[in-house]
């Protein structure tokens, strides 16, 4: 099992991160998991009962510290798999939003999403190969009133993943970008309670998590995971923003 090096999934507590992990238990990845708050021991040790060998950091991801306590845990060990998944959404109009709230957004999904890829990148490209699945959004691809700083990290993930998947290639590296659209997770109970959003029917967590782990072993530069977000997808850069606009304003803006 340690042949195969180890996987690591940052935000892998709950949601798409979770699901990511019982996948890389199944297939018998040894893995580290990393999050900040209480249940990261709990979904450590459901994945134990399933058969894996997991270690559980708990690090706060959003700040330089968390990051390098991370990298110290991983320091001088191949790693096979890194998930960069960890990540927060915010919603309410933007100047109601306090700033502190806002700062940990671009911290968590842009400053150290982005801090960690380059850490995993060098890792990988003095390896000499490696694979990195880097969970953006379709919410990247559409104007996010009433998630504005939210979609922006997402449009700036999705933006540094297609990227590094061009110059990744030189180092036999592959990074994947997946771009789920709105799936079944607590994410939509962390702020964006009472909107339309938070009540429609969403994508299974379990789908979404194979939809990427399968693209990231085919070595895709990006995936999104179900045929109406891939219509979503497709129409995005075709539709007048006016439309896109008013269609995610009711979607996110809160009822009351
Ligand atoms: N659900 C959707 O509709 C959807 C759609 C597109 C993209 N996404 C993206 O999918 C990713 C996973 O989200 P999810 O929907 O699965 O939500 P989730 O269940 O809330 O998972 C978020 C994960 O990130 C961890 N996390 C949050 N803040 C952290 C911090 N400061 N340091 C370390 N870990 C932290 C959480 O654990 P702790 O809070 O315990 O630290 C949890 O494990 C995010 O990047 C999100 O933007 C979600």
């Amino acid at each position: 099992m340690a042949d195969k090096g180890l996987a690591v999934i940052t935000g892998g507590s709950s949601g798409i991160g979770y699901q990511l992990a019982r996948i890389a238990v199944e297939e018998g990845y040894p893995l580290v998991i990393c999050a900040h708050g209480d249940e990261l021991e709990q979904a450590a040790e459901q994945l134990r009962r399933l058969g894996g060998t997991v270690e559980a950091l708990r690090a706060d991801l959003s700040t330089g510290h968390g990051v390098e306590a991370l990298w110290s845990h991983l320091e001088g060990r191949e790693i096979a798999l890194f998930f960069a998944n960890a990540g927060l959404a915010l919603g309410d109009p933007f100047v109601a939003q306090n700033w502190d709230d806002i700062a940990e957004r671009i911290d968590l999904n842009v400053k150290q999403t982005t801090s960690m890829i380059h850490k995993i990148g060098r890792v990988m490209r003095a390896q000499g190969r490696g694979r990195i699945l880097v969970t953006g959004s379709i919410a990247g691809q559409v104007p996010g009133p009433y998630n504005a700083v939210y979609n922006a990290t997402k449009a700036y993930v999705n933006g540094l993943a297609w990227a590094l998947a061009d110059e990744f290639k030189e180092n036999g590296v592959t990074i994947t970008c997946l771009m789920p659209g709105p799936t079944d997770t607590p994410i939509y109970d962390k702020g964006l309670e009472d909107t339309v959003l938070h009540d429609m029917p969403k994508i299974d967590a379990g789908k979404v998590a194979r939809s990427g782990w399968d693209a990231m072993m085919e070595g895709k530069v990006d995936v999104v995971p179900d045929p109406a977000s891939r219509l979503v997808s497709l129409f995005s850069g075709l539709t007048p923003k006016a439309i896109t606009t008013r269609l995610h304003e009711v979607g996110a803006k809160r009822r009351t």
